[in-house]
C-alpha cells in the first residue's frame, strides 16, 4: 500500500514542511489530518519562499491537497492561502472535508483570555483559537464545514453556541468583548461563498484513492511531544500529532497506513512553556538559535534550543510506530568543536531510559550525556549543497559517526538527511514510494 504518514518527533518546527515536500514529489495526494493554523511549514523553492499553515506542503508540487476532519479551519487564514497560491500563478487542488470543525473568531478572543488568564502558568499558545475550537468540538457544540453550507443549520447552531460564548466571555472572564450573531453570520456566509467548491468527503475520497493504489502522504503538524495525549501535557496543543491521529483526523483505519517517518532536527527546539530537559540557556543555545534561525513560523517568537534528546527519540519511536528517520538541519551544528546526545535522564540518583509522564520528575529530570566531536562548518549554503550532492559516504566523518549513534539508540534507520533549507541540499537514503 503506497501510504506513508510523517510526524515530528520533538516539539515541532522539525523542518516538516520541507521533507513533506521532498517526498511528496512522488505522491499523488498529501493530506493534512490535525491541527490548524498554529502551524507553520516553510518551504524554500528557489528564490521564492512559501509559508503555509493550513494548507498541505504538497500544493507546491501541484498535488491534489486534503483538508482531514481532524483539522480545525480557520477560513480566513485558509482563505488568504488560496489566494496567495493564485496570485502566485499555483493551482489549488484542494479538498475540504465537510467534517472539520471550524475556528470562529471568538475562539480566538478565548485563547488570548484564557492564556492571560492563566498568569504564570499559561501554555503559551499560539493564540491561534485552537484549543477553544477543539473544546467545542468534543463538547459536542462546534461548527463544522458542512453546517456553514445549510442556512437553517447555521443559523440554528450559531443560535445555540452564541449566548453560551458570549455569557462566556462576560460573566466568566468579565470580558468586555461582545459576540454577536450577526458579525459571526456575515463571517461564515463571506467565506462559504469562497470555499464551498473546495467542500466533500475526505475519507471516502482517501479510500478510493487508496484502492486505486495512488500514493498517499499524510502529513501531520506540530510534533509527538505537542500531542494532547502522549506529550508534556497540559503544555500541549490540542489535537493528537502522532501517527494515529492520521487515522482519526483522516478517516482511515490503522491497516491503510503502510510506513511511518518521524522528522527530527539534529539538535531540539520547543516554542512556548513547558520542560525541555537538554535546553541550552549559554551561548551555545544562542548560536544554534541564531544560526537555526530558530523563531515561529507563526508567532515569530524566539525558540528554546538544546541538545538531541535520545529519550524523546526513542519515546517518538514507540508512540508513532516509526519505521524511518528523517534528520534535518545539520549545517546548524556544523562548526562546533564537539556535540552531545542525551541518552538517558537522571532523577534522583536513578538513571531513567523512558520518558516520564510526570512533568514534576521531567523538571527535575537531568540528561545523561555522551560527548561526540563536531564536524566542519561550511560557512557557504552553497559547500552544503555541494555536500548534499555526494554520497551519504562522503559526508564529513564525524557527522555520519553523529548519524549512527542516532540510529543505534532509534533501532530504526535514517531515511532522509537534511542540511539546509533548500530541496537540493537533502540526501534521501530511502525512498517511500
Ligand atoms: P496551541 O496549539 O496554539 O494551542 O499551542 C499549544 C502549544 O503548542 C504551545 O506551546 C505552542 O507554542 C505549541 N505549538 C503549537 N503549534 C506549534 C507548531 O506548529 N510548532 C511548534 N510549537 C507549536
Amino acid at each position: 500500500m503506497p501510504t506513508a504518514v510523517i510526524v515530528g518527533g520533538q516539539f515541532g518546527d522539525c523542518g516538516k514542511g520541507k521533507i513533506v515536500d521532498y517526498y511528496a514529489k512522488d505522491a499523488d495526494i498529501v493530506v493534512r489530518f490535525q491541527g490548524g493554523s498554529n502551524a507553520g511549514h516553510t518551504v524554500v523553492v528557489g528564490d521564492e519562499t512559501f509559508k503555509f499553515h493550513l494548507i498541505p506542503s504538497g500544493v507546491i508540487q501541484n498535488k491534489r491537497v486534503i483538508i482531514g476532519n481532524g483539522v480545525v479551519v480557520d477560513l480566513e487564514v485558509l482563505n488568504k492561502e488560496i489566494e496567495t497560491l493564485k496570485s502566485k500563478g499555483k493551482n489549488v487542488d484542494l479538498l475540504i472535508s465537510d467534517r472539520a470543525n471550524i475556528v470562529l473568531p471568538f475562539h480566538k478572543t478565548l485563547d488570548g483570555i484564557e492564556e492571560t488568564f492563566r498568569g504564570k502558568s499559561e501554555v503559551g499558545t499560539t493564540r491561534r483559537g485552537i484549543g477553544p475550537t477543539y473544546t467545542d468540538k468534543v463538547a459536542r457544540s462546534g461548527l463544522r464545514v458542512i453546517d456553514i453550507l445549510d442556512d437553517d443549520v447555521l443559523n440554528q447552531k450559531l443560535d445555540e453556541l452564541i449566548p453560551i460564548k458570549q455569557r462566556i466571555l462576560r460573566d466568566v472572564f468579565q470580558s468586555k468583548e461582545t459576540v454577536s450573531k450577526g458579525n459571526i453570520l456575515s463571517y461564515c456566509l463571506k467565506y462559504r461563498e469562497k470555499i464551498k467548491d473546495y467542500v466533500g468527503d475526505a475519507s471516502l475520497e482517501i479510500d478510493q484513492a487508496i484502492k486505486q493504489k495512488k500514493k498517499i502522504l499524510f502529513e501531520g503538524a506540530q510534533g509527538t511531544l505537542l500531542d494532547i495525549d502522549h506529550g508534556t501535557y497540559p503544555y500541549v496543543t490540542s489535537s493528537n500529532p502522532v501517527a494515529g491521529g492520521a487515522c482519526i483526523g483522516a478517516g482511515i483505519g490503522p491497516k491503510k497506513i503502510d510506513t511511518v517517518i518521524g522528522v527530527l532536527k539534529g539538535y531540539i527546539t520547543r516554542v512556548g512553556a513547558g520542560p525541555l530537559p537538554t535546553e541550552l540557556k549559554d551561548h551555545t543555545g544562542d548560536r544554534i538559535r541564531e544560526k537555526g534561525k530558530e523563531f515561529g513560523t507563526t508567532t515569530g517568537r524566539p525558540r528554546r534550543c538544546g541538545w538531541f534528546d535520545g529519550v524523546i527519540l526513542r519515546y517518538a519511536v514507540r508512540v508513532n510506530s516509526l519505521d524511518g528517520l528523517a534528520i534535518t538541519k545539520l549545517d546548524v551544528l556544523g562548526g562546533l568543536e564537539k556535540v552531545k546526545i542525551c541518552t538517558a535522564y537522571k532523577f534522583n540518583g536513578k538513571i531513567l531510559n523512558e520518558f516520564p509522564a510526570s512533568l514534576k520528575v521531567l523538571e527535575r529530570c537531568e540528561p545523561v550525556y555522551e560527548e561526540l566531536d563536531g564536524w566542519p562548518d561550511f560557512t557557504e549554503e552553497e559547500e552544503w549543497k555541494k555536500i548534499a550532492k555526494k554520497r551519504y559516504v562522503d559526508l564529513p566523518k564525524e557527522l555520519k559517526i553523529y548519524l549512527e549513534r542516532i540510529e543505534k539508540i532509534a533501532g530504526i534507520p535514517i531515511y532522509l538527511i537534511s542540511v539546509g533549507p533548500e530541496r537540493e541540499s537533502t540526501i534521501c537514503l530511502k525512498k517511500i514510494f
